[in-house]
Parts: structure tokens; C-alpha cells; sequence
């Protein structure tokens, strides 16, 4: 098996490409509202109404022993937190702003909640940071502000200093990065170009990116805290992790120039939306779930899928069921997941089937997303096999060894058939598990 080599890159991502699959978290002011993480920018929200949402602040029903508990049952093996989002408002207790958590009725450091939470899981440590801020004095307002459209904006961005702004950052990632042990990812969001026609009085042509953020000052500040902290690339500097976003896998991604394949993590949701949002009927069926999942590995990335807890800070039942979904399936199947990635390409498998195979190049796993009727074909595995069984419950599956022939007796190639039970498998997307002759 020729597997292509992966490109080095400055963080330890050798547990993450092993474990594959984590849990992201929206958790904000905007649960309250309940319609989408954007509501201050889509429904240009003033800044009034939007702190009666800071006032009423209190997820009584939140415990992050509960998340982690269920994050781990759904197989999942580690998590990000938005410790602040595009609002600006921080779930943790920093000495650099009042806009937190701990100033609301909540009155708790809820990212300190998560870390103990989901440590004592075993689960590895997330945490988003929002290069975007709506809150901050010193953010200039540019195109994605929801006060952009104000009569006063003019006014009101006057004055304003990215580097106050980038500054800030760097003090807030360093509180995130000395006060909660040891972090394993770190996660920004997000850069964006420069408008075509800004208005004459925005800074920065409405966009900002690694020179507004200050990126490598803000990279070399980490590294020297958490040299093999995890690292994406949205704030415009190339790191550890390709951040493909809402989009089933990504084809597998390398390097242009030496072919090297990048280590990549697709972010999903549940629904649509990241933050919660009450009335959105755009929920995944578990099959798409699974589905996901194992493209995913099949294309040699991560996926990471989102949960975004009501306002009084627990899963709904959507959310559960959800992860419930993963939890039954993780349950007979994650040795295909872990410690997997892309096959030998040298092994072909009609359309509707994806391969995932062990990091030792050991065993192969055939997932049947769309189950073929009795007889499966696969080319560039013959008189490889020692043995294949279905993953679920370990029953044999046999199989035969064809070459094909025409009339003047040319061989046409080899391939062979696994013989499958007839009626679909009682399990959504079956998985052969074939051990290979070594
Ligand atoms: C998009 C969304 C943002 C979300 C992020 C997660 O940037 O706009 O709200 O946090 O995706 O990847």
C-alpha cells in the first residue's frame, strides 16, 4: 500500500488524526434570542435590546458533566467551546472585559465548568476564539458589524484601533492559555477580504485578516505558551488544520507541490445553525449523521459536529437524539473510525461504498452507505484476504474470487464478490471488516 505521507506542521495532530471525530459548541447570549449564533448582525440588533439578553443570562439547567458524558457516548474524543463568539461575550472570567459570564446572573466561569467537565471524561480540550468582535470599543466596524448601517456609525468608528483590538486578543488567548492547563486546540474564526466599494469613512476596506489580527504576533504569543497546541487556519497564517465548513467531505486534501496529504477537519451542525435556534426544522436523519461520519474518514479527515445548547444550558431533544444516533452506531463500528483514514487507493469499491483502512494498513473496512443487493464487488483485493466478517456483530461473511475472461480467453482482471445477507442489515450503514494477510 504506496500511503501518501502527511505534511508535518508545527502542533501535535498525531492523537487527532487518530480519534477523528469531536464535538463542537456554540454557547452564547445568542441561545436566548434562539434563531441563529448571527442574530445581532442579521436583524441589525441594537445594542440595547441586545443586553437585555446579557441581563437574563442564567443557564440554570447547565451541566457540563452531563455534555461530556454524552459527548463520549456518541464517540466522540474531544471538543471545542466557543469561549467567545462574533458577540464579543466571553463564557470565561477575564480580567479584560465586563462582557462575561461571570458579571451575568449566571455568575459562573462556564469555560472552567467545561474543562473540568470534559478532562475528567478523558476527552482532549477545544477552545474557539472569535477574531470578530461586535462588542469590543476598539473593533473597527467594517462589513460584517451590525452597526454598519447606522446613521452614527461614522461617528461611532471613529477613533477605534485594531491594534488596542489585537492587543486584546493576544491577553485574552494568553488567560485561555495559562488559567485552564493544558489546551489541545485552539480555533479561530474568521478572516475576510476587503469590500469592493467601502464606505469612504470604514477602516481596513470593511475586511480584516493576519495584519488586523496581528497574526503572527498572536502565533508566536501561543507557540510560546503551547508549542503543540492544535491550531486552524482561519486567522490567515497556514498552522495545523484546513477548516472546510458545512460541506459533506472534502475531496482528500495535499499539498500541491509535494503531494503531502494536509490534515484536515470538517465543522458540521446538526440542523443549520451553530448557535441554538428554536424553530429550525432543517435537522440531519441519523443516516445523514453516520453518513457524514465516514466520508469524512474516507477522504482521510476529521469531522467535528456541533450541538448548540438552550439558553437555560442544556441539549435539547433533537440534540440527543442526535447524538444517541452516533452513540448506537460508535458502538458496534468506531473500530472502522479511530485510527483510521483513507484506503489504499489500489482497492476499488462501486459507488455508495467507502473505504477506511487501519493506520498499520491491517485491516479494511467497507462501509455499505448505500447496501449493495447480495453480492458486493471489489477489485485490488484479491488473495489479500484472511478473513471478513461484519463489524456489528462479527458474523463471517465469504466471499469469491473471480477473474473475468472473454471469448479468446483474455483475462479482463480479478476481482471478487463478498456474499451479504440478503435483506438489509439491521443497522444503518453495515461495515465489513476485513483482516488482510499481512
Ligand atoms: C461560520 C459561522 C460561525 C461559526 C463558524 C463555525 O463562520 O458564521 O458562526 O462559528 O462557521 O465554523
Amino acid at each position: 500500500m504506496s500511503t501518501p505521507i502527511r505534511k508535518k506542521t508545527p502542533g501535535n495532530t498525531e492523537w487527532f488524526i487518530h480519534d477523528r471525530f469531536g464535538m463542537f459548541i456554540h454557547f452564547g447570549l445568542y441561545a436566548l434570542p434562539a434563531r441563529h449564533e448571527w442574530i445581532k448582525k442579521r436583524e441589525l440588533i441594537s445594542e440595547e435590546k441586545y443586553q437585555v439578553y446579557f441581563d437574563h443570562f442564567n443557564p440554570d439547567l447547565m451541566d457540563a458533566r452531563e455534555w461530556a458524558k454524552k459527548a463520549k457516548a456518541a464517540g466522540m474524543k474531544y471538543a471545542v467551546l466557543t469561549t467567545k463568539h462574533h458577540e464579543g461575550f466571553c463564557l470565561f472570567d477575564s480580567e479584560y472585559t465586563d462582557y462575561k459570564s461571570t458579571n451575568t446572573p449566571c455568575g459562573r466561569d462556564l469555560v472552567r465548568e467545561y474543562v473540568d467537565a470534559f478532562r475528567a471524561e478523558g476527552l482532549k480540550i477545544g477552545f474557539y476564539y472569535s477574531l470578530i468582535d461586535w462588542h469590543h470599543p476598539d473593533f473597527p466596524i467594517d462589513r460584517q458589524h451590525p452597526r454598519q448601517f447606522d446613521e452614527n456609525a461614522p461617528e461611532l468608528d471613529r477613533g477605534r484601533d485594531v491594534r488596542k483590538y489585537a492587543a486584546y486578543m493576544r491577553n485574552q488567548v494568553t488567560e485561555l492559555l495559562t488559567k485552564y492547563g493544558k489546551i489541545d486546540i485552539l480555533w479561530f474564526d474568521f478572516s475576510y477580504p476587503p469590500m469592493e466599494n467601502p464606505p469612504a469613512w470604514m477602516q481596513h476596506g470593511g475586511g480584516k485578516g493576519k495584519d488586523e489580527w496581528e497574526a503572527e504576533k498572536m502565533i508566536e504569543r501561543i507557540r510560546s505558551l503551547a508549542p503543540d497546541i492544535i491550531l486552524n487556519d482561519r486567522i490567515q497564517i497556514p498552522q495545523d488544520l484546513i477548516t472546510p465548513e458545512q460541506n459533506n467531505a472534502a475531496p482528500t486534501l495535499v499539498d500541491e507541490e509535494t503531494g503531502e496529504l494536509l490534515t484536515w477537519e470538517t465543522c458540521q451542525t446538526f440542523s443549520g445553525s451553530w448557535g441554538y435556534y428554536r424553530d429550525e426544522t432543517s435537522w440531519k436523519t441519523p443516516k445523514m449523521l453516520i453518513d457524514m461520519l465516514v466520508r469524512t474518514v474516507a477522504a482521510g479527515g476529521n469531522l467535528i459536529m456541533n450541538v448548540g445548547p438552550t439558553a437555560r444550558g442544556n441539549f435539547d431533544s433533537r440534540a440527543n437524539a442526535s447524538l444517541q444516533a452516533y452513540a448506537d452506531w460508535m458502538k458496534f463500528n468506531s473500530r472502522s473510525i479511530y485510527g483510521c483514514d483513507k484506503a489504499d487507493p489500489e482497492i476499488k469499491a462501486p459507488d455508495g461504498v467507502y473505504l477506511t483502512q487501519s493506520a498499520d494498513g491491517k485491516r479494511l473496512y467497507i462501509h455499505l452507505l448505500d447496501y449493495p443487493h447480495q453480492k458486493l464487488k471489489i477489485c485490488g483485493l484479491n488473495d489479500r484476504i484472511e478473513y471478513a466478517q461484519l463489524l456489528a456483530d462479527g458474523s463471517e461473511v465469504m466471499w469469491q474470487e473471480s477473474e473475468l475472461f472473454d471469448a479468446t480467453g483474455k483475462s479482463h482482471g480479478k476481482s471478487l464478490r463478498f456474499l451479504l445477507p440478503g435483506a438489509v442489515f439491521h443497522m444503518t450503514d453495515p461495515v465489513l471488516e476485513i483482516f488482510l494477510k499481512s
